[in-house]
């Protein structure tokens, strides 16, 4: 909805829009590119009168160093009461030896499903300034532009019964269940429906349903959804093992993805090394309403910490990615966008997507890169 823009100083207040950021810094490299996000977030909005009030958060390793959970109540508290939540990144070496259930990692498992944030929508799109960053040839991955939408509140990660036990023989055994319900299924596939409608719709289902129960469930009701509400969506389905190859073989044969939780898990790695770097790659985490989680997909990645080495431009167009999907700021977003292409047009690079001919920035200077930019 567009908000008038007031030109008195007395209604400017009133007239200015105020988004409540709850931001998520995490771990490792967390803190620094979040720093890059959150200054260029702050003169994006004052340039089109939006003020942004941050509220900053423990999660993860972070958090289980101060409060000894990685999910403080306070904090999942906070980004409900919030209008969307930035997060950059979990997890370290630190914290790799406690048990799976303290870990950071499920931190971020109970902010999204406290959130309700069940759709994941994960792009990945080749940069023509990046492809020769891409470990596949140039003309396998020119081209490529998939969404993948993946379940993220439910399948394995979440099934019960989960655990560890004990089998007949007296053997450990560890499990956990993959599960899916009717609504579960539906709610995620119109998702993917109305993604690729949005895009070129054309929408391919990934599941497993040759050997999977949970599959051939996914299978039938995404089918079910598609004959009753989106006849005009190309539907495809693949075996996810297929789609693993193809996205490897031949990726922009994709469009829109729409899979479940841990198969989009491992489907958004791969499609995004397509990309050169998964330090470029933004994600949004929604629900049906409420606060959406925004995210780069890459890791915290505790060996670069504390070195400026790290790449804040997932971070960026993460943020970017709230402002067009939380916020209807197209244009926001847009120019944030424009300021990561321009960076890139002119050969400024991070370590990791460094290559022969281009000038190799740190974080730090790549914010300042990019605030240039915006300033312009
Ligand atoms: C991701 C990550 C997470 C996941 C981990 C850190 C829990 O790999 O966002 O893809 O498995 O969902
Ligand atoms: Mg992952």
């Amino acid at each position: 909805m567009a908000v008038p823009r007031s030109r008195g100083a007395l209604s400017v207040a009133a007239a200015a829009k105020n988004y409540k950021i709850t931001l998520l810094p995490g771990d490792g490299i967390g803190p620094e590119i979040m720093a890059v996000a959150k200054d260029i977030l702050v003169e994006v909005g004052s340039q089109r009168d939006i003020a942004f009030d941050f509220t900053e958060c423990l999660v993860g390793g972070a958090a289980i160093d101060a409060t000894g959970v990685p999910l403080p109540p306070e904090t999942l508290a906070t980004c409900q009461a919030s209008d969307a939540v930035l997060l950059a990144a979990i997890g370290g070496y630190k914290w790799d030896t406690l048990p799976a259930d303290q870990r950071p990692e499920q931190g971020l498992l109970g902010l999204r499903a406290g959130l309700g944030v069940f759709a994941n929508l994960r792009p990945a799109n080749i940069l023509p300034q990046l492809i020769d960053a891409s470990s596949l040839k140039r003309e396998v991955v020119e081209g490529t532009d998939i969404m993948v939408v993946r379940e993220l509140i439910g399948g394995i990660y979440f099934g019960k019964p989960k655990g560890f036990g004990t089998d007949e023989a007296g053997n450990r055994t560890g499990f956990n269940t993959m599960v899916y319900s009717v609504p579960e299924i539906e709610r995620i596939a119109r998702v993917g429906f109305e993604t690729a409608k949005k895009r070129s719709n054309r929408l391919c289902s990934v599941e497993k349903s040759n050997v999977l129960e949970v599959s051939q469930l996914w299978k039938e009701i995404v089918t079910k959804v598609h004959q009753e509400e989106y006849p005009e969506v190309e539907l495809s389905h693949m075996y996810v093992d297929n789609a693993a190859m193809q996205i490897i073989r031949a990726p922009t044969q994709f469009d829109t993805i729409v899979t479940g939780n841990i198969f989009g898990d491992i489907l958004s790695d791969a499609a995004s090394m397509l990309t050169g770097s998964i330090g470029m790659l933004p994600s949004a985490a929604v629900g049906t309403d409420g606060p959406g989680l925004y995210e780069p997909v890459h890791g915290s990645a505790p060996d670069i910490a504390g070195t400026d080495k790290a790449n804040p431009l997932a971070q960026v167009l993460s943020a970017a990615m709230m402002l067009r999907y939380q916020f209807g700021e197209e244009e926001a977003a847009a120019q944030m966008e424009k300021a990561v292409n321009d960076a890139l047009d002119e050969g400024y690079r991070t370590g990791d997507i460094m290559s022969s001919g281009c000038t190799q920035v740190g974080c730090k200077k790549m914010g300042e890169i990019l605030m240039e930019k915006i300033k312009a």
